[in-house]
Formats: C-alpha cells, structure tokens, sequence
C-alpha cells in the first residue's frame, strides 16, 4: 500500500518537474542556451552571359545577413542626431541615388559630390568617384563618421545597436557574433548592397533576345558603339554588369578646361594617390538606371542627359590629364571632316538618349526586396 502511494506520489513528482521545465524553456524566447547558428545561404541570380558574381570569401552572403544589412541600410539610428540614413542618399525608387547636385548629411550639411547609384557593385573594382575605396566592407564604414554624413562616431554607433531590442539577436543570426563591431556592421551593410542586381533593362533583354526594340534603340546603338560617339571606349558594352571600362577604371573626360593639373575645382584620383597624371580623373560609372539617377557627373553638374550629350557633342575640352584618345579623335574629326566635336544632329542626339535610356531597368526600382523593411 505505502509502496504504491510512494509510486504515484513519485510519478507526480516526475509530471511537475516535466511541467516546470517546459514552461521555463517556453518562456525562453530565443535565450542564449538554445540558440543555434545556423546561417542560409543566398541564391544569387545569374544572368545569362554575366561574368559569374565575384563573392567575398571573408564575407559570405546568408539570408540572414542581407536582412540585417537592409535593416541596418534603412535606419538612420546610424547617424548622430537620428535623421540620416544610407538610404536618405541612396534611395531605392531612384536606383539608390538620390535627386540633388549634392547630397545633404545631418545638420544639412552639403557635401562635395554627387550620389552614386548602388547597382552590380560586386562586379566593381573600386568604390566612389575617386576610387578611394576597394572593397564593400571597406566603403561601409566611410559614411558613418563623415561629418557631412552621418556624423556619428561608431563607438557611440556599436553602443546603440548592442542596446537596441532587436539587433543583438541578429547579428548572432548572421554572424554568431555577440559583440557588435563595426566590422560587422559594414559586413552586413555590404551583403545588402551585393544582393543589389539589375538585369532586367530593354538592352539586357534584347541581348536575351526577349524584345524586339524600337528602330530608335539599334540607330542609338549605332552612335554608342562606333566612332560617330565614341562612348564605348569608356563605357565598354561588354562588360556588361557596368557597362564601365573594367581595366581603366577611371578616366578624365574632357567635361573641364584646365592648362595646369592643379587647376580642377575636384582633384579627384589625383588628390587620393598624388599623382599629377590623375588629377581631374574620375571613376567611369556605371550607365545603368541612368532613367532615375540624374544629375549627372561627379558633382551632379548636368540636369539632364540631354545636356550630358550636349557636352560630348562639343568635343573634349583640353587639360593636362584629359583621356588621350578622346582628343586624338577630336583631333582627327577636325583635320578631315572640318569639326572638332562630334557633330550630331538633333535626329542623333535623340536615339542615343533613348539608346542610353534603354538601360534603365524599372522592375529593380521597384522590387520589394529592396525597400525599407517592414518592422
Ligand atoms: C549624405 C549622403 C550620403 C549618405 C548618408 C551615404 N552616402 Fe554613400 N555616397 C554618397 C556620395 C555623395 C557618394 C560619392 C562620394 C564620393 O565619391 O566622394 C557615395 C558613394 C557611395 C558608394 C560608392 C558607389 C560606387 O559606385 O563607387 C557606396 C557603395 C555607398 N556610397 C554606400 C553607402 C552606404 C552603405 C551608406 C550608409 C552606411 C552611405 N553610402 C551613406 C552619399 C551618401
Ligand atoms: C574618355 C572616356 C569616356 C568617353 C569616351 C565617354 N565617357 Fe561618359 N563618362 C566618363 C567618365 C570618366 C565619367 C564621369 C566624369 C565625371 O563625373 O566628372 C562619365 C560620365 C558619363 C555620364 C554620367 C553618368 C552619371 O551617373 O553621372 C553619362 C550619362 C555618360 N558618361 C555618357 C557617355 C556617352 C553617351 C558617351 C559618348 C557620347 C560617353 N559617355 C563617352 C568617361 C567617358
């Protein structure tokens, strides 16, 4: 009898111990003990024909961390007053530029340049118009600390983001990392921006063979691509991820007169590394988007791409570092056909816009991935 009391009192016992530990670990939400790493890998598209996407071995792409990347792109806890965020420049609807000659940090501060657009940039060697930069994770850290950025220092920045409700968590998710560094802050940062791919413009599906463009699209093509414009020299259609020399990599123009090195209002290449021969030289960029990313040119100086083509039409004004074989060309066109500059007629000037405007790709502006995440 007592033995058989003993056995159920006991088995009573087992049944409370049993309740207690699963409500305790029910209540557990996401707690340090039962966490598990374990990141998925992302998918990347791969267009026919593209050079397959150049990953960053210390720095694999998982969904986990483009979600945090994208969080972290969109929230302007990264700036010191609150207010700024990467995407305040670089918006989403406007290929990841923005719609001033120069953008405006905290404080409406202005700064020197123009927004780039942030597309296919895994397939770009260097970063910002001077080339200062080489790689995403690199580039990322930049902003935060600029004064006419962000303006915030990133011990305060790590500080903000280890109290936050939400971003521990996620930076174990994607990185198995409790301490949050900035290191990983632009690591995440540069997973967003690699999963940033267009491949769907007119021109990539007529390369697909997909659409059949318009008689307009081929005459633009023509200028584009021969030495009636000479714009592929620069602007190489077959490095098709860019549509930018992969080799060069930047270039003067011939956009600003000048007869001594010195004398460019923006120094460009030549003030990062010193050297004469790159003052004045710019990053070649990317002709993708064009249709969202105006204005135009390292300091966003032309409204429109008619006024772009208005420029090269002149012909390449003469500088120390100006591209050589533009002024080569210049100078052939004047020696035999009387004409410095390119000489397009209006006819012309029209289908290589809508030539350059056949590059533009609407479904990534729009594409939900790359929006601001709903909380
Ligand atoms: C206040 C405006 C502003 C903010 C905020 C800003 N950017 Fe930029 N971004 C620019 C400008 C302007 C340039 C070109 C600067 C230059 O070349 O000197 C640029 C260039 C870049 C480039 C180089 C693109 C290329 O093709 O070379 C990348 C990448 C980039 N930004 C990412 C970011 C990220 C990530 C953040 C947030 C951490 C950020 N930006 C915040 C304005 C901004
Ligand atoms: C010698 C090389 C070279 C040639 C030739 C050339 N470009 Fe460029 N292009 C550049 C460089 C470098 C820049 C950036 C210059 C700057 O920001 O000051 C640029 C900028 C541009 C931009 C502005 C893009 C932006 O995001 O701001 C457009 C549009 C453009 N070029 C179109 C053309 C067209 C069309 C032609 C032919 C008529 C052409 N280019 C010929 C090197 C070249």
């Amino acid at each position: 009898m007592r033995f058989r009391i003993g056995n159920k009192g006991i088995s009573f016992f087992l049944l409370i111990i049993f309740f207690s530990i699963l409500i305790v670990f029910s209540c557990k939400k996401e707690s340090d003990d039962n966490f598990v790493f374990n990141p998925t890998p992302h998918l990347f598209p791969k267009p026919t024909d593209w050079r397959a996407i150049p990953l960053d071995a210390n720095n694999p792409v998982s969904e986990e961390g483009i979600a945090l990347g994208r969080k972290l792109f969109f929230d302007p806890i990264l700036s010191s007053d609150f207010t700024i965020s990467c995407a305040s420049c670089h918006k989403p609807e406007l290929s990841f530029s923005d719609d001033t000659r120069t953008s405006k940090g905290v404080d409406g501060q202005l700064g020197k340049r123009n927004s780039m657009p942030l597309i296919n940039l895994a397939w770009n060697k260097k970063l910002f118009w001077d080339v200062r930069s080489n790689t995403l994770p690199e580039q990322a850290l930049i902003p935060v600390p600029q004064h006419d950025e962000m303006n915030l220092d990133w011990a305060i920045a790590t500080d903000r983001l280890q109290k936050d409700a939400n971003y521990p968590m996620m930076f174990r998710k994607a990185f198995n990392e409790k301490t949050i560094t900035k290191e990983l802050v632009a690591k995440a940062i540069a997973q967003f921006e690699m999963t940033l791919i267009s491949y769907n413009s007119t021109y990539d599906k007529y390369v697909r063979g997909e659409v059949n463009p318009d008689p307009a699209f081929f005459r633009g093509l023509e200028i584009f691509r021969t030495e009636k414009g000479d714009c592929f020299h620069c602007h190489t259609l077959a490095a098709v991820e860019t549509f930018a020399d992969p080799v060069r990599v930047f270039t003067n123009n011939g956009m600003d007169l000048a007869s001594n090195a010195n004398d460019f209002l923006d120094l460009g290449v030549g003030k990062i590394n010193g050297l004469d021969a790159d003052k004045g030289k710019f990053k070649i960029p990317t002709l993708r988007n064009l249709a969202f990313t105006a204005p135009y040119m390292h300091d966003g100086r032309f409204a429109t791409l008619e006024d772009v083509i208005e420029s090269y039409n002149l012909g390449p004004k003469n500088s120390p570092t100006v591209d050589n074989i533009m002024i080569v060309k210049a100078n052939y066109r004047l020696e035999n056909y009387g004409h410095y500059g390119l000489a397009l007629s209006a006819q012309e000037k029209a289908d290589l816009k809508y030539f350059l405007l056949s590059m533009s790709d609407t479904s990534f502006v729009n594409n939900p991935d790359f929006k601001k995440p709903i909380e």
